[in-house]
């Protein structure tokens, strides 16, 4: 114990899972560190859960995380009866079934706001911060996991700090963290990166001794997600994206060395990174959210020279060379609070060139990332538009059609818009891409159908906007809406 807990006072905090969850009371509101199935709290809501299939209490619980967390926090929790309300991108079948089916409320937060909101009170009183660490130093310090994500904006607000120590995460992460908090209006001051890997915070989170209600110790490991294959339409994705890049430098739209990458989640935007591969570009940066595999091999390639993020998630099949050559990684990664790393300010300055993956876009140019058939959440937002919204280059991508080819994911409208029009620079699908820039919405369609649709379902798209631009002649963004509204 003393090995993780350096400093002798904090000893005193040391108590089961079992005891820690009892602290919890009914109706409470819990902000828990993890950001994509990395460094979240583990041992504590597996209690919480226990205690209440054990008991029959419903507690009734508002559940906050970073971004999507193990089944240890999202499923057992549901599967318990627990949790009420959720808050942001969740990736977990068992919470999307529950929200889908409206067991419980779910509201999305563009990732970059969670803690502005936080702080400012949105979320109202947060009772408990439960967040995984990897140990205690001898000034009182608490090391983070293999994720910031809101950890240290739950610990700033919280009422009651409850910490996991994770003896399976090891103790050589200490130093890759730089954990830096935005002041609230009006004492905010400017965010002073101006490039990936500028350090302008500290290692640790800092958190006042008395407010520390329990120290847990877990030795649950992180279960990072497999990666798909790369398979052709992935490929001929990054085939795309990567011939973009190259154009936009030859006309000297982009400079060399690149600006920093992000790259959203999923296996596209894992095939993407991997496309750069044997590609010429060198010195590369990574401004994003999660590091995965990709770019761990870009690493090892010589080809990334450094990379920021607020997630540290590799694959089973990674993990053992990943484990094997962390020593030689850590110089060039950084993990920071998910506030920095999707900070507007940040990403408007480093120029960022976003890689986004869509599940539908329009003949406009709004993309849907979040809902499936308008209606059935699928995972949140996330960062994207974060990203989006401020990036050098957006980019967004998403394969032509879905489920075996019975569906366009280009469509007339999508059924719901996470990304306007105005947020998207290229879309992009297996069969080429179309450079939305400085094009007015009627020219917008003709470039998404002729170079992104499937062939099969471009026959039908272009009959929608001659259709739509006949009965809308003199209108911006041609759209055969009367029908709906023609019984108002
Ligand atoms: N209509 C209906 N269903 C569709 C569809 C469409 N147009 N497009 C995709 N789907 C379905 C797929 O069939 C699949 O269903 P299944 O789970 O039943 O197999 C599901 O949607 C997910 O599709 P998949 O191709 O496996 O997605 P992915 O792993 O590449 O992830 C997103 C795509 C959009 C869901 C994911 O990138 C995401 O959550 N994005 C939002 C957050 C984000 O971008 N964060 C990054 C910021 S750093």
């Amino acid at each position: 114990m003393n090995e993780r807990i350096k400093c002798e006072k904090y000893l005193s905090k040391v108590m089961s899972a079992d005891e820690a969850a009892k602290l919890i009371y009914p109706n409470a509101t819990i902000g828990m560190s993890g950001f994509t199935p990395a460094g979240h709290a583990k041992a504590v809501p597996l209690a919480i859960a226990k205690r209440a299939e054990e008991t029959g209490e419903k507690l009734n619980l508002t559940v906050m995380t970073g971004a999507s967390v193990g089944d240890e926090i999202d499923g057992a929790l549901v599967r318990a009866g627990a949790m009420a309300r959720r808050t942001p991108y969740q990736t977990n079948s068992t919470v999307r079934n529950a929200i889908n089916a409206g067991d419980i409320d779910y509201f999305d937060v563009h990732l970059s706001q969670m803690a502005v909101w936080a702080k400012n009170g949105f979320f109202g009183d947060i009772d408990f911060a439960i967040v995984e660490i990897v140990g205690i130093d001898e000034e009182g310090h608490l090391i983070p996991s293999t994720s910031i994500g809101m950890a240290n904006t739950y610990i700033d607000c919280a009422k009651h700090v409850i910490l996991e120590i994770n003896t399976s995460q090891p103790e050589s992460l200490k130093g890759i963290h730089d954990v830096y908090t935005v002041e609230r209006v009006p004492n905010s001051q400017p965010i002073p990166i101006v490039h990936a890997e500028d350090r302008i915070g500290t290692e640790y989170y800092p958190c006042d001794f008395d407010r520390i209600a329990a120290i847990v110790f877990t030795d649950i490991p992180d279960h990072g997600r497999a990666v798909p294959p790369v398979d052709d339409i992935s490929q001929k994705i990054a085939d795309n994206i990567i011939e973009i890049i190259t154009k936009e430098t030859e006309a000297g739209r982009l400079p060399v060395p690149l600006p920093p990458l992000q790259s959203g989640v999923g296996g596209v935007a894992n095939a993407v990174l991997a496309g750069l591969k044997g590609s010429d570009f060198t010195d590369l940066n990574v401004y994003s959210e999660v590091l995965q595999d990709a770019v761990f091999d870009l690493i090892d390639a010589g080809k990334i020279a450094f990379a920021s993020g607020t997630s540290l998630t590799v694959s089973p099949d990674f993990e053992e060379h990943y484990n094997a050559n962390f020593e030689n990684y850590r110089s060039k990664i950084m993990l920071r609070p998910q506030e920095i790393s999707n900070h507007p300010e940040v990403i408007r300055r480093l120029g960022i060139i976003a890689m986004n993956t869509a599940i539908e876009a329009d003949i406009y140019g709004n993309t849907n990332s979040s809902h499936i058939n308008g209606t059935r959440i699928m995972n949140g937002i996330g960062g994207s538009g974060d990203f989006a919204q401020n990036a050098g280059l957006s980019i967004f991508m998403t394969p032509a059609t879905a489920k075996n080819g019975t569906l366009s994911c280009i469509v007339p409208f999508v059924t719901h818009i996470d990304h306007t029009e105005h947020d998207i620079h290229f879309l992009v699908t297996e069969y080429g891409y179309a450079d939305l820039r400085c094009l007015t919405p009627r020219q917008r369609a003709h470039a998404i159908i002729d170079n992104c649709a499937h062939p099969d379902f471009r026959p039908m798209l272009r009959e929608y906007v001659e259709h739509s631009c006949r009965e809308c002649a003199a209108q911006q963004t041609p759209h055969i809406l009367k029908d709906v509204f023609k019984d108002k």
